[in-house]
């Protein structure tokens, strides 16, 4: 945390005077598995005093192999849950509904982003049967290429239902699975395959992407160059059909090892905190971090959020649509994990919401007859931009919840959603959490708790959410702080891959006896959290999580740049964009061709989501005596005015420097 941050966020005063309150409609809540804020109230209370009763009976809900003998073992930093028990992650999505007579029954629903000649596009529809079956063959696809228990696999593809089926195999034979999204470069997939030693690497030949193809199997081949001698095998699904490499020995076609594999499988039962998966994702250093997930405690995590979040009920024709990617911390717990073992189809889409034109989420919605919908804010305000006249010519009438998570929802934005996507009937549940909670844990249950747009209400059960000052003192109503979770909780990350000090330092350093997930945050006087954002050096691009830091590191490796800084500032669709400051070596010039260029670079470096959306060439960058680069200023800069339309000439903003120089040392 750079020392200018410190105390920023306890300063915090809040500027949102919203004060509309949507209760639950009525009709929604009487079916609802929670139906009042009494009955919420009730069970949060109970789940706070007793909290191993609370998780014991929520865990029952799931298949053990052997049941846990102990709830919880709290050392902090470290938790430990249902310790004792055996259970398979792949088994409790998967096998457990066949045993229970239910095979037959459709688990996932896809639909691919190409409209064919027909002016249909292609759907599958995989029934639990299904998936046991090319899980199992998949796990022994793995076991033939000497991947044991323990080892990390990853996983590089685009939103096929093969990526779930992926990520199924590995949990099924205990092989932890690493997921990077398909917008990362090769860079960053040989960061991470060398990070977890991870021998093997599924992807596909390419992904569908607005009508265009996304070569992956060619950064897979350029990754596995840069990681030398660190992946041995890949498995590669051919969905695009565009031309690849295929390497005799290494690169095994997915069809082709699948059509030989025996389809008899069963899982490994694995112990409670066995890993699961690590997910990277993006901190304040330019090295991304593992966040380690285990068996047990995840997905009872998952399970019991996703079933009450999204009111899930199986045999009542539900249709779950979560539009997140699996490459997500938020597709893997709401489109797998969370939602498989709830028994309630699990709907997937491939490609751009825009291809071919911009109605096609509301298109697919119709179609498929969704009924709980889950997005980002950023899709909400992109298509509050693209008009109403899209949403408009659809029916709608069957969605009956609707969902958002990423980063804070602007009102303007929540009262459009409701409006011309709920129709003013559907609960919205603005979700908060993040890649290391594992599930959500700050939410509105969609029949018990009334919504104010703008805020995520209130905490899930168990969990011990507080906003405090520095020394953890809690702050009064109203007045912004940061925010602590004082309790441990079931799906809580386990660690940092082979860092222990990062996650000590990350989470339980600032905050004497908490977790601290480097929020802002500030309590109403009814207790609802307003999430005002990120106080370290990370911001939300999108929805996603971009680490200042790795978009600073991946400029100066570029040769011509001697110094860069990169700081957030507001956009308009993306919620939060990035401005780059850069300083060029001696004897360079800021040419618009070396703009574009070090753009493209970042680009290559992480991957296209980390792109400036500002570049701005300065002879100096403004800095504290002390050399503390002075980000206050530059994204006061980024944000205050647009870079002067000739973007290549050398701006100075010493001048403005100076004269902060005393507030900010
Ligand atoms: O700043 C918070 C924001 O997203 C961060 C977590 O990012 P990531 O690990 O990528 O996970 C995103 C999906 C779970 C948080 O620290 N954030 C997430 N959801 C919300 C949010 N901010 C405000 N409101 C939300 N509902």
């Amino acid at each position: 945390m750079p020392a200018e941050n410190q105390g920023a966020a306890t300063d915090i005063q809040s500027i949102l005077q919203e004060k509309r309150v949507f209760p639950p409609p009525r009709d929604f809540a009487a079916s609802a598995h929670i139906k009042s804020l009494d009955e919420y109230r009730a069970m949060y209370d109970r789940s706070l005093e007793d909290p191993e009763a609370f998780w014991a009976e929520a865990a029952r809900e799931l298949h053990w192999y052997k049941p846990f003998t102990r709830v919880l073992e709290w050392k902090l930093p470290d938790a430990r849950w249902f310790d004792g028990g055996l259970l398979n992650a792949c088994h409790n999505c998967v096998d457990r509904q066949i045993e229970a007579g239910h095979g037959a029954e459709v688990a996932i629903i896809w639909e691919g982003e190409p409209i064919g000649a027909g002016g249909r596009p292609e759907i599958r529809r995989l029934t639990y049967d299904d998936l046991e079956y090319e899980t199992a063959k998949l796990a022994n696809v793995l076991d033939g290429l000497g991947v044991n228990r323990g080892e990390v696999v990853t996983i590089y593809m685009g939103m096929v239902p093969e990526l779930v089926i992926a990520v199924l195999a590995c949990a099924r034979i205990g092989a932890p699975h690493s997921v990077i999204f398909g917008g990362f470069s090769a860079t960053a997939i040989a960061d991470r395959v060398t990070d977890a030693k991870s021998k093997v690497i599924i992807t596909c030949d390419g992904a569908w992407r607005r009508g265009k193809i996304v070569s992956l199997k060619d950064n897979v081949d350029e990754a596995i160059h840069l990681a030398s001698g660190v992946v041995s095998h890949t498995i590669v699904l051919k969905r695009c059909g565009n031309k690849i490499r295929m390497v005799e020995g290494r690169d095994h076609d997915w069809h082709e090892v699948m059509s030989q594999a025996e389809p008899d499988r069963d899982p490994t039962p694995m112990n409670a905190e066995d890993l699961l998966f690590i997910l990277y994702t993006s901190g304040t250093t330019g090295k991304p971090k593992g966040i380690m997930h285990t068996t047990g405690g995840y997905s009872v995590y998952t399970y019991l959020t996703a079933k009450y979040i999204f009111d899930l009920h199986h045999g009542q024709n539900q249709v779950y649509w979560c539009t997140a990617d699996v490459g997500w911390v938020t597709g893997h717990s709401y489109i797998i994990y969370g939602i498989l073992p709830n028994r309630v189809p699990t709907f997937m889409y491939e490609g751009a919401p825009n291809h071919p034109e911009p109605d096609r989420f509301w298109d697919i919605i119709e179609r498929h007859k969704v009924t709980q919908f889950y997005t980002a804010p950023t899709a909400i305000r992109a298509f509050m931009k693209w008009g109403e006249e899209h949403p408009g010519k659809h029916d709608l009438s069957s969605l009956r919840l609707l969902g958002t998570v990423g980063e804070p929802i602007n009102p303007e934005a929540w009262m459009w959603y409701h409006r011309v996507i709920g129709g003013e009937r559907c609960p919205i549940v603005d979700t908060w959490w993040q890649t290391e909670t594992g599930g959500i844990l700050i939410t509105p249950l969609p029949g018990a708790i009334p919504t104010k747009p703008g805020s995520c209400t209130l905490p899930f059960f168990g969990i011990d959410a507080a906003v405090v000052d520095e020394q953890g003192v809690e702050k009064p109503a109203n007045t912004g702080g940061l925010l602590a979770i004082r309790k441990p909780w079931p799906g809580m990350l386990r660690g940092v891959y082979g860092d222990r000090n990062r996650f000590i330092d990350a989470y339980f350093k600032r905050i004497k006896g908490m977790y601290f997930p480097a929020d802002g945050a500030r309590r109403d006087e009814d207790g609802y959290y307003w999430i005002m954002g990120r106080v370290d050096d990370v911001i939300n691009v999108a929805g996603h999580r971009l680490g200042t830091m790795e978009v600073e590191s991946a400029l100066v490796s570029h040769t011509s740049v001697a110094e860069a800084a990169v700081v957030g500032m507001p956009h308009e669709i993306k919620g939060q964009g990035l401005a780059a400051f850069v300083t060029l070596k001696t004897g360079q010039t800021a040419t618009e061709d070396l703009r574009t260029e070090l753009i493209n670079h970042v680009a290559r470096e992480i991957g296209h989501i980390a792109k400036p959306d500002q570049l701005r060439f300065t002879d100096a960058l403004p800095k504290t005596r002390s050399g503390k680069i002075m980000r206050r200023l530059l994204r006061e800069i980024a944000e205050g005015h647009a870079p002067r339309g000739d973007t290549t000439t050398l701006e100075d903003f010493s001048v403005l420097a100076k004269l902060r120089e005393n507030e900010e040392s």
